[in-house]
């Protein structure tokens, strides 16, 4: 059975599956694709059926050589049993899933991105939607140094 990591912002289209289509980069890379499973969600439903938004498709692209994949599903309870570890990316978002888990058994498998975090000192994944390019660029530079920290503790 693969262990399994599921990334959750807002919308489901700027930066979780970012950090999900980064990750599957780097296991690819490490050659445990066998062994890690990564999925994305939003919180909410605004965007569902969507692929991931264009400006931040162009920085994954600019950066990492990279497509992004996928179509936008929203978070939802069942998620808790399914996944090993699910991974927030702002404060809001981790605060709008544990309130999903009234009996809070899965808290443990709850955390913040920003922890996984070696080179980058900021505590949240900043919201780029409604800024800039360069503000989509700074989210894939930042979900790099995140999934390099996590692919390290998930291995061990
Ligand atoms: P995401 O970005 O949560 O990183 O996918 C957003 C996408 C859409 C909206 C907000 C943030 N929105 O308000 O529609």
């Amino acid at each position: 059975m693969p262990y399994k990591l599921l990334f959750v912002c807002l919308g489901n289209i700027c930066r979780s599956p970012s950090a999900e289509n980064i990750m599957n980069h780097l296991i690819e890379q490490a050659g445990l694709s066998e062994h890690i499973f990564c999925d994305s969600a939003g919180t909410s439903n605004y965007h569902v059926g969507s692929p991931p938004d264009r400006r931040m498709s162009v920085a994954a692209a600019t950066k990492l050589g990279i497509k992004l994949c996928g179509q936008a599903r929203q978070f939802q309870k069942s998620d808790f049993q399914d996944f090993d570890l699910i991974l927030a990316m702002d404060q809001e978002n981790y605060e709008n899933i544990l309130t999903l888990d009234q009996t809070k058994q899965y808290h443990h498998k709850v955390r913040l991105m920003c922890e996984f975090c070696s080179r980058h000192t900021l505590k949240e994944v900043p919201d780029p939607y409604y800024g800039g390019q360069e503000g989509f660029n700074q989210v894939i530079d930042l979900l790099i140094d995140a999934c390099e920290g996590l692919l390290t503790q998930v291995r061990s």
